[in-house]
């Protein structure tokens, strides 16, 4: 399972991604929609920075 709270991203003083809830179980494939420029790649990128810590 992953799960993030409040998940705030952006790009220095540039925030994109405002308190978002994110559940993914081992159950289910997720996917991400939206249209383009709606955050789905900064959304990743910060998953991905948050393992890193
Ligand atoms: N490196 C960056 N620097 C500044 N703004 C960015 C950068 N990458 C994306 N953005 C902005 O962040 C917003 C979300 O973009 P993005 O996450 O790429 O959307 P999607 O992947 O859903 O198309 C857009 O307004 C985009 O212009
Ligand atoms: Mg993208």
């Amino acid at each position: 399972m992953l799960e993030m709270v409040k998940l705030n991203a952006g790009y220095g003083k540039l925030r994109i991604l405002f308190d978002v809830d994110f559940l993914a179980s081992k159950k289910h494939i997720v996917t991400i929609v939206g249209p383009n420029g709606s955050g789905k790649s900064t959304f990743l990128k910060a998953l991905i920075r948050f393992n890193e810590y």
